[in-house]
């Protein structure tokens, strides 16, 4: 459920009318609710309730890739949420927002020495390793600071996803864990290792998942892994799940299994497991939270289907062009009216392309459009191909909106760039 509706005829992002704020800011933005994030929180959070996880509860550390704004990093660090950060970019921003060391978890295959000496002198509460060489390079780390680094190894437990190839990361030949066969051999060097003090299992599988099945059959393998660990004489306190749990797009599609029903799943599956779970979910969270707000430049007749050119493009939501995703496009001032269009933005290939084919409300030039479920892997993903600026994003809360990150302007991007002086003295 979203706090994106009707209000008389226009498109609200709760209390606030889309249209005030394109006419403040401009088009391409993307909108995201603070009800709609704070919903998701307690949503997922009930899903929960009914886990064994000790006395502290499950860890839900949001994986900040999904959404890095600080505003809405912020936002879930009021909520209580911890973070799961895959770079010392993102660790910084966890941490600038608010979100307790304490909470996060750091992911991720290609962690380098400085950023894993950033995460000690920061105190997180664990590291996800993915190979024995990092194993090795954190223990060297760690031990040159006087510190041992809590540790769980990301296990790769070969199970198909059943989701998009490009997200899927839960295959032995996908670059991500520690091979399930090899995990016992893993964890037994690590814990020879000075500097290490292993704590725990993790696993992830891949994103936008809409059938549990892998999931479970994914803890399951870990249940046995910590299981056999134990029977080994490891000491396993923490199991990290990871995210990965689908959100609806297509209304015309089956609705992805929802937070309850991953709750009592997870509930059944580690019942007995004697530690305390992590989550990692960021799609679920934030994936509804926000839209990309857009303006219809024109519409260009096709031979077929006409061209809806809106302002947004490919550089803005990647998603489609990158993932064939879809995603609903709404008028914000929609009169009942369908079309079947195909919408496009301005950049000069054709995978500049949201939808083909798509039956959708009638639109003419400067009525403006939404990209609903923008919140996850929207504006994070954006980059500034064709030389457009970043795009702006604004978080709204009941009648209130503020822009949380500000139109780059045109002449900043340019000024980044600098010419090398063999080329400065000529043109001076
Ligand atoms: N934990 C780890 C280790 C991950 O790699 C990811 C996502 C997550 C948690 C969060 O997964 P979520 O709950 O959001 O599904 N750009 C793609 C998605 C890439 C996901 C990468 N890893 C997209 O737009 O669909």
């Amino acid at each position: 459920m979203d706090h994106f509706t009707l209000k008389h005829g226009v498109l609200h992002a709760e209390d606030v009318a889309l249209p005030a704020i394109a006419e403040a800011v401009g088009t391409p933005v993307y909108v995201y609710s603070t009800a709609t994030i704070e919903r998701h929180v307690a949503v997922f959070k009930a899903a929960l309730a009914n886990v064994e996880s000790g006395p502290h509860g499950p860890l839900i550390a949001f994986a900040v890739k999904a959404n890095p704004n600080r505003a809405v990093l912020a936002t879930l660090a009021g909520a209580g949420l911890g973070a799961d950060v895959v770079s010392g970019g993102e660790l910084l921003r966890a941490l600038a927002a608010g979100i307790d060391a304490g909470k996060i978890v750091f992911s991720g295959v290609g962690k380098t020495a400085t950023e894993m000496r950033l995460a000690l002198e920061n105190g997180i509460f664990q590291f996800n390793i993915e190979s024995e060489p990092e194993a090795e390079m954190l223990s060297e780390v760690a031990v040159a600071m006087g510190l041992r680094a809590p540790v769980a190894f990301r296990v790769n437990p070969n199970v198909v996803a059943g989701t998009h190839a490009k997200i899927s990361t839960g295959g032995s030949e996908d670059k991500f864990g520690v091979a399930y066969d090899r995990a016992m051999a893993a964890y037994a060097r690590a814990a020879a290792l000075p500097g290490l003090a292993v704590q725990g299992v993790a696993v992830h599988i891949g994103s936008q998942l809409t059938d549990l099945g892998p999931s479970r059959a994914a803890f399951e393998r870990v249940g046995t892994l910590i299981a056999d660990l134990r029977a080994a004489g490891h000491r396993i306190t923490t199991a990290d799940l990871g995210g990965g749990l689908g959100v609806p797009y297509d209304p015309t599609k089956p609705i992805p299994p929802l937070p309850d029903a991953y709750g009592a799943m997870v509930a059944e599956v580690t019942a007995g497991w004697n530690v305390r779970l992590v989550f990692e979910p960021g799609r679920v969270i934030v994936g509804n939270a926000g839209v990309l707000l857009s303006q219809v430049i024109r519409v260009k007749p096709g031979v077929t289907d006409p061209f809806v050119i809106v302002d947004a493009a490919m550089n803005d939501l990647m998603r489609p062009s990158l993932y064939d995703a879809w995603h609903d496009i709404r008028s914000v001032t929609p009169n009942g009216d369908k079309m079947t269009a195909n919408i496009v933005g301005p950049i000069c290939e054709s995978g500049d392309t949201f939808a083909k084919k798509r039956q959708m409300d009638v639109v003419k030039a400067d009525d403006l459009v939404t990209f609903m479920t923008a919140g996850a892997y929207g504006a994070t993903m954006a980059n500034t191909y064709n030389s457009r600026a970043l795009t702006p994003e604004v978080l709204v809360s009941g009648n209130k909106w503020a822009i949380v990150r500000g139109r780059q302007p045109i002449e900043a991007l340019i000024a980044g760039d600098t010419l090398p002086p063999w080329i400065e003295e000529e043109q001076a």
